[in-house]
């Protein structure tokens, strides 16, 4: 419990301590990492991610909110190069960029973290996909601080994922988040509101991604200060 005190602390918009110099920082911290975790599908193959960090990874995604705190996830993960190799192949990618068809030998990932539902663990559907966003948010935000960063790919063939690892009846896949040190580079433009939000990549490789402005987010705001 105690260890968490100060993290408490950091936390709290209106705590004294935020005052500090150390509030920019902490705020920084999180706008760049926000900003950093963006959907990367090139990597540097062959820049290999310890088993100890992805560990790590899973630990954060352990501290996550959890509806009820029921925490009906589990986890295969992956750095393993023939493993990787049988994973990769059942994935699709960039649903929008119609000419390519994923990321060339050398640019594939270099871990994989399968989350699963453990069936077990009753909870409902809802519940279930707020406790998997927040459990991948956490984990791509630690991987992006790692210097790594990833793609969240829920369009895979899942029953060929469960056999070729070997996982049993009670787990269902939900995502696969892939892994690895970023190869390409990936730019957040800003769209009006009904603008075009289909990512594409231009001639220079660069991924760009729309995301609508903040105002149009906004539905109301009520406010005295
Ligand atoms: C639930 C979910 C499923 C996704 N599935 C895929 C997928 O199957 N393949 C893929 O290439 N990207 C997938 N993505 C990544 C989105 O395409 C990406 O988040 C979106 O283009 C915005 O880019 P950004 O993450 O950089 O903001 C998925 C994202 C989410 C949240």
């Amino acid at each position: 419990m105690g260890e968490y005190v100060r993290e408490q602390g950091y936390s709290s918009l209106h705590d004294p301590f935020l005052s500090d110099p150390l509030e920019q920082e902490e705020h920084l911290m999180i706008e760049e990492l926000v900003a950093k975790n963006r959907s990367y599908r090139r990597f540097c193959e062959d820049d290999r991610i310890d088993m100890a960090v992805l560990k790590e990874l899973i630990g954060f995604s352990q501290k996550s909110a959890s509806a009820r705190n029921i925490q009906p996830l589990k986890y295969v993960i992956s750095n393993n190069r023939e493993t990787n190799a049988l994973i990769y192949p059942h994935l699709f990618w960039a649903g929008y960029i119609s000419d390519w068809d994923g990321p060339e030998s050398g640019e594939r990932p270099a871990a994989y973290v399968i989350v699963l539902r453990d069936t077990v663990r009753k909870t409902t559907a809802d519940m279930l996909w707020c406790d998997l966003g927040l459990a991948c948010q956490n984990i791509l935000l630690g991987a992006v601080e790692k210097g790594y960063g990833g793609c969240l790919i829920g369009s895979f063939r899942k029953k060929e994922i469960v056999s070729a690892l070997g996982i049993s009846k009670r787990y269902t896949p939900l995502l696969v988040i892939a892994l690895g040190r970023p190869a390409e580079t990936v730019r957040l433009e800003e769209v009006d509101i009904d603008g075009d939000i289909r990512y594409y990549r231009d001639g220079n490789g660069v991924h760009h991604v729309p995301k609508r402005k903040v105002r149009d987010l906004i539905l109301k705001i009520f406010s005295d200060v």
